[in-house]
């Protein structure tokens, strides 16, 4: 059997560098030499946005719109919408049956995501049990790679346990476990120098930010709050300048060079951060043209997006048939 890939992300906004650090490049390039399921998933972003269907099924566009534009094919990656596949929901209610509460309540990003939520005493029973639903994503396509952040890691450790309980209940191999692919620069922090890019800390890079803005934001990034005359000594740890080219500079070199120059001093912030611009700018560039072309014909998008969720169904279906077979609930074959 072809090595499968699946992965995805919840459409609860636009995409950022960060994203396409942790995910979207493996993606881009895997697409080349796997069967790849890229899953917009609605249906998960529902858990923590329930009262705002509105806005998920807005970003279900604009996710989609995101992947083309930064090089996600269509003829070589099949992507769909989680909520199109229904059998997704069925597979989830089976394998809750083999999760304990307790054990949802230790999965650590779970745990994070519920702290920082503050849900209290109140954490919707759907909140919780969502890494099921993601195992239930992942095994249906009989997934082998899940290419991901890093903070997904214990998603998959989750899937694969639900793996080896059903295999084992119910005497089968129509599950495989999965393996995460985990970049080499797996986060990269925020233009403020937090730890993490992230939407709701209002410290991102989109995709989709135009030259003007792109520069608005690279100008005034956080750098080494020590650092005040050019002659200084800069720090380079913890810097996210220095972060981003090591993500985008193509030019290692030059990038070695410039740490050098920073950390003995006589090297400007503003000098840096010009060399920075260029360098996303060379990034930003082909994902623009790509944008333009795209967002001239939304419906094609969708049309895309609907052929790629009939495709994704078929498999779905098919693993169902099996798993029904193996939990006795093949009544009317
Ligand atoms: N949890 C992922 C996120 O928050 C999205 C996701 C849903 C996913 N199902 C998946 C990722 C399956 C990989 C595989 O972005």
């Amino acid at each position: 059997m072809a090595d499968i890939i699946l992965t995805g992300a919840r459409p609860t906004g636009p995409l950022h560098l960060g994203h396409y650090v942790g995910a979207l490049a493996n993606w881009v390039r895997l697409q080349e030499t796997h069967t790849q399921f890229v899953m917009i998933a609605d249906v998960q972003a529902l858990t923590d946005n329930y009262e705002f269907p509105g806005r998920i099924r807005e970003h279900v566009t604009t996710v989609a719109l995101d992947y083309l534009a930064v090089g996600i094919d269509p003829t070589k990656t099949t992507i769909f919408i989680q909520s199109a596949i229904p059998e997704i929901a069925e597979l989830t209610l089976f394998y809750l049956n083999l999760v304990t509460v307790a054990r949802l309540q230790r999965n650590p990003t779970v745990k994070t995501e519920i702290a920082q939520k503050e849900f209290g005493a109140s954490i919707p029973a759907g909140f919780l049990m969502y890494p099921v639903s993601q195992a239930a994503d992942i095994t249906i396509f009989k997934a082998r790679y899940v290419p991901v952040g890093e903070d997904q890691l214990p998603m998959i450790e989750q899937t694969n346990e639900i793996v080896r309980a059903f295999n084992r209940i119910y005497k089968t191999d129509v599950l495989r476990e999965a393996e995460a692919i985990v970049p080499p620069i797996a986060r990269l922090p925020g233009t403020d120098g937090k730890a993490k890019m992230g939407k709701s800390l209002g410290n991102c890079i989109y995709l989709s930010d135009p030259t003007d803005v792109v520069q608005k934001k690279v100008m005034s990034m956080y750098t080494d709050a020590n650092h005040l005359k050019v002659s200084d000594p800069g720090k380079v740890e913890g810097n996210p300048v220095f972060a981003y080219l090591d993500a985008f500079d193509p030019d290692k070199t030059e990038v070695a060079r410039l740490k050098e120059h920073y950390a003995h001093g006589g090297l400007g912030d503003v000098v840096l951060k010009k060399r920075l611009l260029e360098v996303l700018e060379t990034f930003l560039t082909p994902i623009r043209t790509r944008r333009k072309e795209f967002e001239q014909d939304i419906p094609a998008i969708m049309h895309t997006v609907k052929e790629g969720s009939d495709h994704a169904r078929s498999i779905a279906t098919h693993t169902m048939q099996q798993v029904r077979g193996v939990m006795c609930l093949d009544y009317f074959k």
